[in-house]
Protein backbone atom coordinates (compact mmCIF):
# COMPACT_ATOMS: atom_id res chain seq x y z
CA UNK A 1 0.00 0.00 0.00
CA UNK A 2 1.03 3.49 -0.78
CA UNK A 3 2.48 5.89 2.43
CA UNK A 4 0.03 8.56 2.82
CA UNK A 5 1.61 12.02 2.35
CA UNK A 6 0.53 14.82 4.19
CA UNK A 7 2.62 17.82 5.63
CA UNK A 8 -0.61 17.87 8.34
CA UNK A 9 -0.83 15.41 10.67
CA UNK A 10 -3.51 13.04 9.66
CA UNK A 11 -6.44 11.65 11.65
CA UNK A 12 -5.08 8.06 12.13
CA UNK A 13 -1.74 9.10 13.09
CA UNK A 14 -3.28 11.26 15.91
CA UNK A 15 -5.36 8.46 17.10
CA UNK A 16 -2.76 6.23 17.07
CA UNK A 17 0.01 8.35 19.00
CA UNK A 18 -2.80 9.17 21.58
CA UNK A 19 -3.41 5.14 22.15
CA UNK A 20 -0.07 3.66 21.67
CA UNK A 21 2.23 2.29 24.69
CA UNK A 22 5.03 1.66 23.12
CA UNK A 23 7.19 3.87 20.96
CA UNK A 24 10.35 4.37 19.00
CA UNK A 25 11.93 7.21 17.47
CA UNK A 26 14.98 6.62 15.05
CA UNK A 27 16.74 10.28 14.41
CA UNK A 28 19.49 11.41 11.88
CA UNK A 29 21.27 14.61 11.40
CA UNK A 30 18.27 15.94 10.17
CA UNK A 31 17.14 16.91 13.82
CA UNK A 32 19.96 18.81 14.48
CA UNK A 33 19.74 20.39 11.33
CA UNK A 34 17.01 23.64 12.22
CA UNK A 35 19.78 23.53 15.28
CA UNK A 36 22.65 24.88 13.12
CA UNK A 37 24.63 21.07 12.60
CA UNK A 38 24.96 20.55 9.01
CA UNK A 39 23.79 17.40 7.95
CA UNK A 40 25.92 14.87 5.92
CA UNK A 41 24.52 14.16 2.89
CA UNK A 42 22.25 17.44 2.39
CA UNK A 43 23.87 18.64 -0.70
CA UNK A 44 26.40 21.48 -0.89
CA UNK A 45 29.94 20.42 -0.69
CA UNK A 46 30.62 17.24 0.89
CA UNK A 47 32.94 18.25 4.47
CA UNK A 48 36.64 18.55 4.33
CA UNK A 49 39.32 19.10 6.93
CA UNK A 50 42.64 20.32 6.29
CA UNK A 51 42.02 18.96 2.65
CA UNK A 52 41.16 15.38 4.15
CA UNK A 53 36.97 14.21 3.45
CA UNK A 54 35.11 13.87 6.68
CA UNK A 55 35.09 9.74 5.67
CA UNK A 56 39.11 10.06 5.69
CA UNK A 57 39.69 11.87 9.03
CA UNK A 58 36.73 9.90 10.73
CA UNK A 59 38.34 6.52 10.19
CA UNK A 60 40.45 4.42 11.74
CA UNK A 61 43.16 4.07 9.69
CA UNK A 62 43.62 7.75 10.60
CA UNK A 63 43.12 6.70 14.41
CA UNK A 64 46.06 4.52 13.72
CA UNK A 65 48.16 6.92 11.71
CA UNK A 66 47.85 10.26 13.12
CA UNK A 67 45.34 10.03 16.76
CA UNK A 68 46.14 13.68 17.19
CA UNK A 69 45.25 14.77 13.90
CA UNK A 70 41.67 12.96 14.78
CA UNK A 71 41.12 14.87 17.91
CA UNK A 72 41.62 18.24 16.16
CA UNK A 73 39.10 17.27 14.03
CA UNK A 74 36.53 16.38 17.02
CA UNK A 75 37.76 19.29 19.31
CA UNK A 76 37.03 21.71 16.21
CA UNK A 77 33.56 20.04 15.80
CA UNK A 78 32.59 19.97 19.74
CA UNK A 79 33.84 23.69 19.91
CA UNK A 80 31.24 24.49 16.96
CA UNK A 81 28.58 22.47 18.57
CA UNK A 82 29.06 24.26 22.28
CA UNK A 83 27.27 26.89 21.06
CA UNK A 84 24.31 25.80 19.69
CA UNK A 85 20.98 24.62 21.34
CA UNK A 86 18.54 21.59 21.03
CA UNK A 87 15.33 22.55 18.78
CA UNK A 88 11.60 22.43 18.91
CA UNK A 89 12.26 18.67 17.39
CA UNK A 90 14.26 17.55 19.93
CA UNK A 91 12.18 18.85 23.03
CA UNK A 92 9.20 17.52 21.53
CA UNK A 93 10.67 13.91 21.57
CA UNK A 94 12.15 14.56 25.18
CA UNK A 95 8.69 15.02 26.14
CA UNK A 96 7.34 12.12 25.13
CA UNK A 97 9.50 10.27 27.45
CA UNK A 98 7.05 11.22 29.66
CA UNK A 99 4.03 10.54 28.06
CA UNK A 100 4.52 6.87 26.66
CA UNK A 101 5.13 3.76 28.65
CA UNK A 102 8.40 2.77 26.47
CA UNK A 103 9.27 5.82 24.75
CA UNK A 104 12.77 4.30 22.94
CA UNK A 105 15.05 7.20 21.08
CA UNK A 106 17.79 5.55 19.12
CA UNK A 107 20.06 8.43 17.75
CA UNK A 108 22.54 8.02 14.73
CA UNK A 109 23.76 11.90 15.69
CA UNK A 110 26.73 11.92 17.76
CA UNK A 111 26.18 15.52 18.84
CA UNK A 112 24.65 15.26 22.14
CA UNK A 113 21.44 17.44 21.40
CA UNK A 114 19.00 14.88 22.51
CA UNK A 115 20.94 14.41 26.06
CA UNK A 116 20.53 18.59 26.10
CA UNK A 117 16.88 18.87 25.43
CA UNK A 118 16.47 16.30 28.72
CA UNK A 119 16.18 12.59 26.63
CA UNK A 120 17.05 9.79 28.75
CA UNK A 121 18.31 6.42 28.45
CA UNK A 122 19.21 7.62 24.63
CA UNK A 123 20.55 4.89 22.47
CA UNK A 124 23.20 6.90 20.64
CA UNK A 125 24.49 3.89 18.06
CA UNK A 126 26.91 5.75 16.67
CA UNK A 127 28.51 7.00 19.70
CA UNK A 128 29.24 10.83 21.19
CA UNK A 129 31.48 13.14 20.26
CA UNK A 130 31.17 14.23 24.12
CA UNK A 131 33.00 10.93 25.19
CA UNK A 132 35.85 9.70 25.06
CA UNK A 133 37.63 5.64 24.80
CA UNK A 134 40.59 4.13 25.98
CA UNK A 135 42.27 2.64 22.80
CA UNK A 136 43.25 -0.17 25.04
CA UNK A 137 41.22 -0.78 27.67
CA UNK A 138 37.44 0.53 26.24
CA UNK A 139 37.23 2.71 29.16
CA UNK A 140 34.97 5.46 28.68
CA UNK A 141 35.28 9.36 29.86
CA UNK A 142 32.98 12.36 29.62
CA UNK A 143 34.90 15.64 27.98
CA UNK A 144 33.37 18.26 29.85
CA UNK A 145 31.56 20.84 28.01
CA UNK A 146 34.05 23.65 29.97
CA UNK A 147 37.49 22.35 30.59
CA UNK A 148 40.03 20.22 29.32
CA UNK A 149 39.82 17.02 27.21
CA UNK A 150 41.47 13.92 29.05
CA UNK A 151 44.77 13.43 27.22
CA UNK A 152 45.18 9.72 28.51
CA UNK A 153 42.69 7.00 29.69
CA UNK A 154 43.15 7.20 33.86
CA UNK A 155 42.12 3.29 34.28
CA UNK A 156 45.65 2.25 32.50
CA UNK A 157 47.27 5.57 31.06
CA UNK A 158 47.04 4.59 27.27
CA UNK A 159 46.02 7.16 24.73
CA UNK A 160 42.00 7.96 24.64
CA UNK A 161 40.37 8.53 20.87
CA UNK A 162 36.71 9.99 20.36
CA UNK A 163 33.99 7.64 21.18
CA UNK A 164 32.21 7.26 18.17
CA UNK A 165 31.85 5.11 15.33
CA UNK A 166 34.14 5.60 13.14
CA UNK A 167 33.87 4.62 8.97
CA UNK A 168 33.84 0.93 8.67
CA UNK A 169 33.79 -0.03 12.34
CA UNK A 170 30.82 -1.94 13.98
CA UNK A 171 28.92 -0.78 16.45
CA UNK A 172 29.38 -0.56 20.21
CA UNK A 173 28.44 -4.13 21.38
CA UNK A 174 24.87 -4.31 22.76
CA UNK A 175 23.47 -0.47 21.48
CA UNK A 176 22.05 -2.28 18.11
CA UNK A 177 20.73 -5.28 19.63
CA UNK A 178 18.56 -3.17 22.63
CA UNK A 179 17.74 -1.02 19.72
CA UNK A 180 16.65 -4.01 17.46
CA UNK A 181 14.29 -5.62 20.71
CA UNK A 182 12.55 -2.76 21.19
CA UNK A 183 12.31 -1.82 17.62
CA UNK A 184 10.23 -5.17 17.42
CA UNK A 185 8.50 -4.23 20.26
CA UNK A 186 6.75 -0.98 19.69
CA UNK A 187 3.44 -0.19 17.99
CA UNK A 188 4.51 2.89 16.54
CA UNK A 189 7.85 4.26 15.02
CA UNK A 190 9.10 7.42 13.92
CA UNK A 191 12.11 7.61 11.35
CA UNK A 192 12.93 11.61 11.82
CA UNK A 193 15.90 13.52 9.38
CA UNK A 194 17.50 10.13 8.39
CA UNK A 195 18.49 9.37 4.25
CA UNK A 196 17.89 5.98 6.00
CA UNK A 197 21.03 4.60 3.88
CA UNK A 198 23.24 3.65 6.78
CA UNK A 199 22.70 0.07 7.84
CA UNK A 200 22.25 -1.36 10.55
CA UNK A 201 20.54 1.76 11.88
CA UNK A 202 18.35 1.66 8.73
CA UNK A 203 17.59 -1.84 9.57
CA UNK A 204 15.19 -0.35 13.07
CA UNK A 205 12.34 0.93 11.10
CA UNK A 206 12.33 -2.32 9.00
CA UNK A 207 12.27 -4.46 12.02
CA UNK A 208 9.64 -2.36 13.58
CA UNK A 209 6.92 -2.54 10.41
CA UNK A 210 7.82 -6.38 9.99
CA UNK A 211 6.37 -6.67 13.66
CA UNK A 212 3.41 -4.59 12.76
CA UNK A 213 4.36 -1.48 13.76
CA UNK A 214 2.63 1.56 12.09
CA UNK A 215 5.47 3.51 10.45
CA UNK A 216 6.12 7.15 10.04
CA UNK A 217 8.78 9.18 8.62
CA UNK A 218 9.42 13.08 8.69
CA UNK A 219 11.53 14.55 6.46
CA UNK A 220 11.22 17.18 3.64
CA UNK A 221 12.34 14.58 1.41
CA UNK A 222 11.64 11.04 0.37
CA UNK A 223 14.28 8.24 1.38
CA UNK A 224 14.60 4.50 0.44
CA UNK A 225 12.05 3.94 3.28
CA UNK A 226 9.50 5.87 2.50
CA UNK A 227 7.56 3.30 0.59
CA UNK A 228 7.34 0.94 3.84
CA UNK A 229 5.69 3.59 5.81
CA UNK A 230 2.39 4.34 6.38
CA UNK A 231 2.38 7.86 6.29
CA UNK A 232 5.09 10.18 5.58
CA UNK A 233 5.24 13.96 7.33
CA UNK A 234 6.37 16.13 4.68
CA UNK A 235 8.58 19.24 6.24
CA UNK A 236 10.91 19.88 8.75
CA UNK A 237 11.34 18.11 12.05
CA UNK A 238 10.89 21.27 14.34
CA UNK A 239 8.06 22.06 12.82
CA UNK A 240 5.99 19.02 12.47
CA UNK A 241 6.69 17.23 15.25
CA UNK A 242 5.67 20.35 17.75
CA UNK A 243 1.80 19.76 16.28
CA UNK A 244 1.57 15.83 17.20
CA UNK A 245 1.21 17.18 21.27
N1 LIG B 1 13.82 17.87 9.45
C1 LIG B 1 13.79 16.57 9.11
N2 LIG B 1 14.65 16.02 8.25
C2 LIG B 1 15.59 16.81 7.69
C3 LIG B 1 15.67 18.19 7.98
C4 LIG B 1 14.74 18.73 8.93
N3 LIG B 1 14.74 20.02 9.27
N4 LIG B 1 16.70 18.70 7.28
C5 LIG B 1 17.24 17.71 6.56
N5 LIG B 1 16.56 16.55 6.80
C6 LIG B 1 16.81 15.21 6.25
C7 LIG B 1 17.41 15.15 4.88
O1 LIG B 1 16.40 15.22 3.87
C8 LIG B 1 18.10 13.80 4.90
O2 LIG B 1 17.23 12.75 4.49
O3 LIG B 1 17.77 14.62 7.09
C9 LIG B 1 18.45 13.60 6.37
C10 LIG B 1 19.91 13.69 6.68
O4 LIG B 1 20.56 12.59 6.09
P1 LIG B 1 22.12 12.33 6.28
O5 LIG B 1 22.86 13.59 6.11
O6 LIG B 1 22.47 11.18 5.41
O7 LIG B 1 22.26 11.93 7.83
P2 LIG B 1 21.99 10.54 8.55
O8 LIG B 1 20.87 9.79 7.92
O9 LIG B 1 21.92 10.83 10.00
O10 LIG B 1 23.35 9.77 8.25
C11 LIG B 1 23.52 8.51 8.84
O11 LIG B 1 25.76 8.41 8.08
O12 LIG B 1 27.89 9.22 7.70
C12 LIG B 1 27.07 8.58 8.57
O13 LIG B 1 27.59 8.24 10.79
C13 LIG B 1 26.99 9.18 9.93
O14 LIG B 1 25.22 8.94 11.54
C14 LIG B 1 25.52 9.28 10.20
C15 LIG B 1 24.94 8.29 9.22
Amino acid sequence: MQPVVASQIPGELRRLFGAARRVLVLTGAGVSAESGVPTFRGGGDAAVWKGLPFDVITSLTMVERDLSVVWEWFDYRRGVLESLKPNAAHDTIARWQERFDQLTLVTQNVDGLHHAAGSRDVIEIHGSIWHARCISCGSRFEIPRQGQRPETCFACGDRLRPDVVLFSEILPAGAFELAAQRASECELCFVVGTSAIVYPAAALPEIAKANGAYLCEVNPERTPLSDLCDVLLTGKAGELLPRLN
